[in-house]
């Protein structure tokens, strides 16, 4: 596996998972640029700084990307202890518009990873609620459909990560047909980064300790990263549509 001479956008790279794979993809000879609000850390080879929450900053961003890109890995997130709105725009609302504006900048067997999470579980539960909203065509009027249907801060992140798995199923298959592109998720489980302690918090002591005894340990991001880097390498030409789950088994002992 090599992403040798990829050019690939990487959002979220200077902290945890982002960080990682950013890193990772540059061992593997790619090309990284990356997207944050906060200034990099890493050495990458191009960085535009953006408000992914905002769509206008979004657009000022794409403006500074290369003419042609091969993969974008849609990671920067922010956890459900943040207000519910903020977690719809950057979780999902200005994912979908970065990734139709950097869609166009790509070409045959170009490759889109969405981090999703185990969290994003339940989705078939709300399908058709997801499908609508999956159905809006631009920023804004998912904004509006979200005033009209609003989303309860408790469950806030869950919902937004459900509706990015559903949106990705919905979008991958048109995408592949007509682009050549693939869109797939990964959907890690607990992951030593800075925002696992709001996911205690966010969850529950009792969440919390309930899931304990299911896993080894939480993951660490470089467990995670090499699972991004192989979607966005050719060797997974022939997968599209998934939702990968990355949680040391985490999710096969609900079953
Ligand atoms: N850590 C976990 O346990 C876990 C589990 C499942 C899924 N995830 C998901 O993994 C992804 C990466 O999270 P992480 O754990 O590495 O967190 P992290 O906090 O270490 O990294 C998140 C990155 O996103 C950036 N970011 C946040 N809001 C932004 C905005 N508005 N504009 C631009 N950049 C912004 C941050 O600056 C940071 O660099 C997220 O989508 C998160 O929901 C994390």
């Amino acid at each position: 596996m090599s992403l040798n001479n990829k050019t690939i956008v990487v959002t979220g790279c200077c902290s945890g998972i982002g960080a990682d794979f950013a890193k990772l993809a540059r061992l593997q000879g790619a090309r990284v640029i990356g997207i944050d609000r906060n200034d990099p850390t890493l050495s990458v080879d191009g960085f535009v700084k953006a408000d992914l929450g905002d769509p206008k900053s979004i657009d000022t961003a794409v403006q500074q990307l290369p003419a042609r890109v091969d993969a974008l890995a849609n990671i920067a997130g922010v956890p459900g202890t943040a207000p519910a709105d903020l977690v719809g725009r950057v979780n999902y609302l200005g994912l979908r518009h970065l990734t139709h504006r950097v869609l166009d900048r790509m070409g045959e067997g170009g490759s889109v990873v969405n981090i999703s999470s185990i969290l994003g579980a339940e989705w078939p539960l709300r399908l058709e609620l997801h499908r609508e909203l999956a159905a809006t065509r631009s920023f804004d009027e998912g904004a509006q459909w979200l005033r009209d249907h609003p989303v309860p801060q408790a469950t806030c992140y869950q919902y937004f990560k459900e509706a990015l798995i559903v949106w990705t199923h919905t979008q991958s298959q048109a995408v592949f047909l007509q682009r050549g592109v693939r869109m797939n998720c990964v959907a890690p489980g607990p992951v030593f980064t800075p925002i696992l302690g709001d996911f205690v918090s966010m969850l529950g002591e009792e969440r919390v300790q309930k899931d304990a005894h299911r896993m080894k340990r939480p993951a660490f991001s470089d467990e995670v990263a090499p699972v991004v880097a192989f979607l966005c390498d050719d060797a997974s030409r022939w997968v599209s549509g998934i939702n990968l789950p990355v949680d040391g088994g985490l999710a096969s002992t609900y079953v």
